[in-house]
């Protein structure tokens, strides 16, 4: 059977510029298709995981939620993060019990530690691979977080990220307090509050490295056992909610020299009261401000009369001729303005 010349015939299939040995010029490219072709290559941002607080509240505002990654800005790093700190201060940013806080949805966390994945413009003190511990203002609880390199520290040989977040915050504001702010010198006494807490820990062992310092903790009776059992550097272990003040005057009837509240309120009275002659107050937070898992009308008006007290507690002993300190912020700019700022407590008692 023959093909009927009749029929039309097939296109022939195109060649290639290759193929004819021609070389063809490409149809016309309009600008707008130029653009679309451009969108199409472009790859979607990518995306991580982040504990992202969508509102300020109980627990249930705490979501995991995929985030766009960061980038990395001149001045900075990428962290790919390994491990996270979480401290007081996160539940105070939860229940927005701060000053001046983020709006929501924001990423939540202020510590973490992991391994440098990228390195922006005029860093010159970090490279790729390096782990390291930081201190962002919030973002840290995600994958990736991008930070200033002035708030990023290499790890010693041999630590761990989980060992790194477990120490950095506790102990830099536990060593400032006890030998910036208080001055520990062999032979002196102190008494410290939420002894059993992150901070609370680590002032009682940065304490035992100075010579004949007695450390008086106070803290929940549920967590003495534990305490006791893990290699307690706390000399004398208090109830907190019991009378302790008349315990101390057991050991120690003059008093303590230096005392370390983070409670405030109703506590600056009784801290206040064991102090010795040119004894130190430090007053490092609030804690009693928080009551229960969301911020309430009750705590609130809590709040309010603590530090209606704490000025008047100020007046106080500026006239007694007692030296106060009230930590404005330990870490300055980047780590809080929030609860400890001065402008929160509307004093700068640094001056006293
Ligand atoms: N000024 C600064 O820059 C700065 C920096 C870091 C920390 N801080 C302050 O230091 C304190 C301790 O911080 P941290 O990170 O060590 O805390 P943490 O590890 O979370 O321990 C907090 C402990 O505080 C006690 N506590 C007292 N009132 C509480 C309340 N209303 N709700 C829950 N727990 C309460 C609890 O112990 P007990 O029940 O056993 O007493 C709890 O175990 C906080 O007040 C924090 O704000 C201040």
């Amino acid at each position: 059977m023959t093909e009927s010349t009749d029929a039309p015939a097939a296109p022939a299939p195109e060649k290639t510029p290759a193929e004819n040995g021609t070389t063809e010029t490409p149809p016309e490219e309009t600008p707008e298709k130029a653009v679309e072709e451009k969108k199409d290559e472009t790859p979607p941002p990518k995306e991580m995981r982040a504990v992202v607080l969508t509102g300020f509240g109980g627990l249930k505002t705490v979501k995991i939620l995929k985030k766009p990654e960061p980038t990395v800005a001149e001045g900075e790093v990428l962290i790919r993060v390994k491990a996270c700190g979480l401290n007081f201060q996160d539940l105070i940013v939860r229940q927005g019990a701060i000053d001046s806080p983020p709006k929501t949805p924001f990423i939540l966390g202020f510590e973490c530690a992991g391994e440098i994945e990228q390195v922006g413009e005029g860093v010159t003190n970090f490279k790729v691979g390096d782990q390291v511990v930081a201190l962002p203002e919030y973002r840290a609880w995600a994958e990736l977080v991008s930070v200033p390199a002035q708030y990023v520290y290499a790890l010693p040989e041999g630590m761990s990220a989980l060992d790194a977040v477990a120490i950095t915050t506790n102990y830099v504001v536990a060593y400032l307090l006890l030998f910036e702010m208080a001055n520990l010198t062999p032979d002196k006494s102190l008494l410290v509050h939420s002894a059993g807490g992150g901070v609370g820990q680590a002032v009682a062992q940065l304490a035992k490295t100075v010579e004949n310092v007695t450390v008086f903790g106070v803290c929940s009776k549920s967590k003495h056992e534990a305490l006791k059992a893990n290699n307690n550097n706390i000399d004398h272990l208090l109830e907190r909610g019991s009378d302790y003040t008349s315990e101390v005057r057991k050991v120690s009837p003059d008093g303590v020299d230096i005392v370390l509240d983070c409670l405030c309120g109703e506590e600056c009275n009784r801290g206040y009261s064991l102090l010795k002659p040119m004894g130190r107050y430090i007053l490092y937070g609030s804690s009693n401000i928080v009551t229960g898992e969301t911020k309430s009308f009750f705590s609130a008006a809590r709040a309010v009369s603590a530090l209606l007290h704490f000025n008047y507690l100020i007046v106080r002993l500026f006239v007694s001729g007692a030296r106060v300190e009230i930590i404005g912020c330990i870490f300055g700019k980047n780590q809080s303005k929030l609860i400890y700022s001065n402008e929160y407590v509307n004093y700068n008692v640094n001056t006293l």
